[in-house]
């Protein structure tokens, strides 16, 4: 809220920048609404063409495509948002001055982590260990503020009902499929971070900035001085004021601000040009086995994915597919036994219930409860879930559908050999974990809900969201 009030004349012009953008962004997806104007408006189309014969990759019509992707347009940045850039590759702005935003954000990573480790280095001599696996920073634009409540802050998609149906009392017992009750359970959702603890994209920036683990800026006065040797320097006193440089904690907000508008505004973090997005807009074919694996990711009772991970435009066309609904929830994804934190047995990554945020400590049925994250550029990723605890798509798949049927295969075994499932929550905690939504909702000894053949496929499908494809 501070930084809202703090929005001056200048902010107010990149806003208006940020608007016109935003409409171009809408205008761009329009056509693409044109082309599957069924998807987008009734919701059948895909799933028709799904049960249609499928020619063959080479039979795609070769004409000129009707939509272009963002990446393909240059788009100029405001003053702003250059700004920012400029601080984002930066290494100058960390204690080690070593670590900028893109060490662990890297470009060439859809704004990943590089590398395998589930977890970055950062610090004051870039050895300490960060806690969670560094998500991407694509497809935030639309992410919306932490919110707890009904649903309604979601755009409107065709993606299964989101509508809780309260099984346990718990946020963890609502249900994303099945039979809807009248009893609301109010959804978290939203937020920035895997807890949302950062309402805002500005907002998060100073996470990072101050953090002691990652870049490891002791106070704003810290940073001020770092930012006042930059050769960007005279750019923060021409656009804030002569004497920015006199007011810390104003820079440090106006720093933030800048860091959020270079990745509102610059199409690298919002290209939409995936093979799925071209065959959304009528320009690409899937695979007949990326088509089996979308068919089974939308499929209730197969993988179940998209009543989580919503993979359709919002019905009016204006959102396309993110792959997300924001909302947050526990999965119960096996402890990180290799992350140094964990070494502390007494230590636990609640998520919505802390300890990296603290207004929800004592609120029980948030602990476990992490935010649903994007799937797009998945398949470039070497660490998954919040924790990084598994190294590739097939181990995360395979966990998926063998969590309640295999959980020995998953889980080590207590001292009297009990199966310790959800080992990374205390005890009292597992409760919240959901086990109502396929492919979650499994008994020991049944069947996982997907072979492995077609765990090949949900593979490959998911590798379609990887951004970059020439159709
Ligand atoms: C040492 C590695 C590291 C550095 C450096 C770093 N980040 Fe991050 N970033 C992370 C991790 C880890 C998370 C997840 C944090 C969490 O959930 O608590 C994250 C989360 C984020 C998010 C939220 C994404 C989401 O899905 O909600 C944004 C935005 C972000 N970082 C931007 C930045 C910016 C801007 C910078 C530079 C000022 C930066 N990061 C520097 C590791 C890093
Ligand atoms: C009930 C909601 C729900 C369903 C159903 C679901 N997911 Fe997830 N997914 C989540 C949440 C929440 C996380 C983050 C959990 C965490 O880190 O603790 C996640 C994380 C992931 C990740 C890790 C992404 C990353 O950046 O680390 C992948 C991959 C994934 N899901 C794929 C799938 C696939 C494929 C399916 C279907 C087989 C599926 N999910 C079904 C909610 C769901």
């Amino acid at each position: 809220m501070k930084l809202i009030e703090s929005i001056r004349t200048s902010h107010r012009v990149a806003l208006a920048c940020a608007i016109i953008a935003a409409a171009g962004i809408v205008f761009l997806w329009r056509p693409g609404a044109l082309d599957h104007r069924s998807a987008a408006s009734n919701g059948t189309a895909i799933h028709s063409a799904i049960a249609a014969p499928l020619p063959a990759e080479a039979d795609v019509p070769k004409e000129e495509p009707r939509v272009t992707p963002l990446s393909a347009r240059r788009v100029r940045l405001s003053s702003m948002a250059m700004l920012g850039k400029q601080m984002f590759y930066d290494p100058a702005l960390s204690g080690s001055g070593r670590l900028s935003c893109a060490s662990c954000h890297s470009p060439d990573h859809a704004f990943g982590p590089p590398g395998g480790h589930a977890v970055q280095l950062g610090g004051l001599r870039g050895t300490d260990e960060g806690m969670r696996a560094v998500p991407s920073l694509r497809y935030l634009e639309h992410n919306p503020s932490f919110t707890i409540g009904a649903t309604t802050a979601m755009p409107d998609t065709d993606a299964p009902a989101v509508a809780p149906q309260a099984s346990s009392g718990t946020v963890a017992g609502a249900a994303k499929s099945g039979p809807q009750q009248a009893a609301v359970t109010p959804v978290p959702q939203g937020g920035f971070d895997w807890d949302g603890r950062a309402n805002t994209m500005q907002e998060q920036a100073a996470g990072p900035l101050l953090d002691p683990h990652e870049m490891a800026n002791p106070n704003a006065r810290e940073l001020a001085r770092k930012l006042a040797q930059t050769p960007y320097a005279e750019r923060f006193r021409e656009l804030f004021g002569a004497r920015i440089f006199d007011d810390p904690d104003q820079l440090l907000s106006e720093a933030q601000f800048a860091l959020g508008r270079y990745q509102a505004e610059d199409p690298a973090f919002h290209p939409y040009d995936s093979k799925y997005d071209w065959y959304l807009a009528g320009q690409a074919r899937l695979s007949a086995q990326e088509m089996r694996g979308l068919k089974l990711f939308d499929d209730p009772a197969k993988g179940n994915c998209a009543a989580c991970h919503i993979d359709k435009p919002s019905r009016d066309g204006i959102f396309p597919a993110a792959f997300t609904d924001y909302q947050f929830e526990a999965l119960g994804v096996p402890r990180n036994r290799k992350l140094a934190i964990n070494r502390d047995a007494r230590y636990f990554d609640l998520g919505l219930c802390g300890p990296a945020r603290a207004d929800y400590r004592r609120q029980a049925n948030y602990c476990g409860l992490f935010k649903t994250p994007t799937l797009r550029n998945v398949g470039t990723r070497h660490a998954f879930f919040h924790n990084g605890v598994f190294g590739s798509l097939d181990q995360v798949l395979h966990w998926y559908v063998e969590r309640d049927t295999q959980p020995a295969k998953w889980y080590p075994a207590d001292t009297n050999g009990r199966i310790e499932k959800y080992d990374d929550l205390p005890a009292r905690y597992r409760r919240n974990v959901d086990v109502v939504d396929a492919p979650l909702d499994r008994r020991p000894g049944q069947a996982p809900a997907l072979n492995d053949a077609e765990i090949a496929d949900v593979i490959a499908f998911l590798k379609t969201l990887d951004d970059g494809y020439h159709p």
